[in-house]
């Protein structure tokens, strides 16, 4: 019998599930409430809505302690602690759209010793606009923490029970406090702090992280210009402790539920404070051109693109994960089109949710193979791990043309061209320039430092 204290978990989407099971692995008794009836329904029978490694097998092995409603009153007359995590999705105007959240913040009743954990992604200043509410309803029992979710797609239930840090901003009362509890059995650094404070680091970290990768996709795109390959000089910059390793990997632009939608989400809160945040404005710009570099790269082999057959590898944000929120194959499968190339897709896990959400015209093949049957180009676009193991002899034999962009730096370049095949990077010189040793010290010679760093 644990005697850990039960919670409540509002919107059992990614965040929502993965929390929920995350509690009940660290023994709590977990009320998940979503007002989409057949989502619970399936949660009930066992069926997860998304795809996320380990999660299927957490929620089964915790049956008992994991309790489905649509109706909050379930989580209310069981638990104290509510955590909300339901969409914040952006609006027209670029601010989130807090509609879900004040719906729970107005579901709640007019009496009893409650407090609202807010996980979902909100603006600085929105606890404050929620205990303004709180107050003048009448509720002035309720008490409101922003505990912000730094969950990883295709590694969240690891990054629950291995938090970084746990942020914590509360206003120093028992619901902080009882927060911290929750979190302390999993020996990571937890810090207390104001509410407006906490609100701000989700934001600031992940327009930092973001700003990470458009400054590599920058320094990619002037090291295609002048002969310098991007991943030595990622390994160079990495090994700096001040700069890290991490989040500099070049690729077609960065996508997903979150990094877009809270970058933009924090420029337009410093606008409507009167203030302009110029990095974040170039952050998104020079992502949005990003998407659509491999353009230029196909003209510059193709000529024009009208008819070509385009093959993109991979359809999902990123790897392991079947979410095309914000993906950047959206984009580039509409320019293509737009070019009036033909495009034909493949994506292990993601086609399902990709159906929906492409272009009109893109055609979807079964496999890879099938995928690259007679294409005049190939875009790698989202590094699964099959992506590396692919047989390019084969590929070769099944195209019709010769040219490989590999969008995320994940292909073997010596493996691809060794196939016959003309191999571009991101960032790792431009086959057939002047700067590439290949075409300098003539075909025969061994391929140098150049396009053959790591993935
Ligand atoms: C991100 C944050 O990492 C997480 O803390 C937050 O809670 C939610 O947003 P996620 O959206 O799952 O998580 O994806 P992440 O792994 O961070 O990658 C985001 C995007 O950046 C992907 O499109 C990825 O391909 C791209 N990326 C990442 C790069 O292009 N280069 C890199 O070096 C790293």
């Amino acid at each position: 019998m644990s005697n850990r204290e039960p919670i409540g978990v509002i919107g059992t989407g990614y965040v929502g599930l993965v929390t929920a099971a995350g509690f009940a692995e660290l023994g709590n008794d977990v009320y998940c409430i979503d007002i989409d009836e057949a989502k619970i329904a399936g949660l009930e029978r066992g069926e997860i809505p998304i795809y996320e490694p380990g999660l299927e097998e957490l929620v089964a092995k915790h049956r008992g302690r994991l309790h489905f409603s649509t109706d909050i009153n379930d989580a209310l007359e069981h638990a104290r602690l509510l955590f909300v995590a339901v969409g914040t999705p952006p609006s027209y105007s670029g601010d989130a759209d807090l509609t879900a959240v004040f719906s729970v913040v107005g579901s709640m009743p007019p009496e009893g010793e409650h407090a609202l954990i807010m996980k979902s992604t909100v603006p600085v200043g929105t606890g404050r606009a929620i205990k303004r509410r709180f107050e003048e309803t009448g509720r002035s029992n309720f008490r409101y923490v922003s505990c912000p979710e730094f969950l990883k797609e295709g590694s969240a239930v690891k990054d629950f029970l291995n938090p970084d840090r746990v942020v914590i901003g509360d206003d120093g009362d028992w619901a902080g406090d009882a927060v911290q509890e929750l979190y302390a059995p999993l020996n990571a650094p937890i810090l207390r702090m104001d509410i407006a404070s906490a609100e701000m680091v989700k934001l600031a970290s992940n327009a930092f992280l973001a700003t990470k990768i458009s400054f590599i996709n920058e320094i990619a795109n002037v090291s295609e210009e002048t002969g310098a390959d991007v991943s030595e000089v990622a390994r160079g910059m990495g090994l700096d402790d001040r700069i890290g390793p991490k989040f500099l990997q070049p690729g077609i632009g960065f996508g997903g539920s979150c990094f877009p939608k809270d970058v933009s989400a924090l420029k337009q809160l410093a606008g409507n404070s009167g203030y302009h945040f110029q990095l974040l404005s170039a952050v998104i710009e020079v992502n949005e051109l990003q998407k659509r570099k491999v353009i230029g790269k196909l003209k510059r082999s193709l000529g024009s693109l009208v008819g070509k057959r385009i093959a993109l590898l991979g359809l999902a944000f990123k790897p392991n994960t079947d979410d095309m929120r914000e993906a950047s194959s959206l984009v580039l499968a509409g320019r293509l089109q737009g070019e009036g190339a033909e495009v034909v897709a493949f994506d292990p896990i993601a086609m399902e949710e990709a159906k929906h959400l492409m272009p009109h015209g893109v055609d979807f093949a079964d496999d890879e193979l099938s995928a690259v049957r007679d294409a005049d180009a190939v875009v790698l676009v989202t590094e699964w791990e099959q992506f590396g193991k692919l047989d390019w002899n084969e590929i070769a034999g099944a195209m019709r043309g010769e040219v490989v962009v590999d969008g995320r730096n994940a292909l073997d370049p010596d493996a691809v061209r060794s196939a016959g095949l003309r191999y571009e990077g991101v960032g790792r010189g431009r086959e057939g320039d002047p700067a590439d040793p290949a075409v300098v010290a003539g075909a025969d010679a061994q391929p140098a430092s150049l396009g053959s760093g790591p993935g």
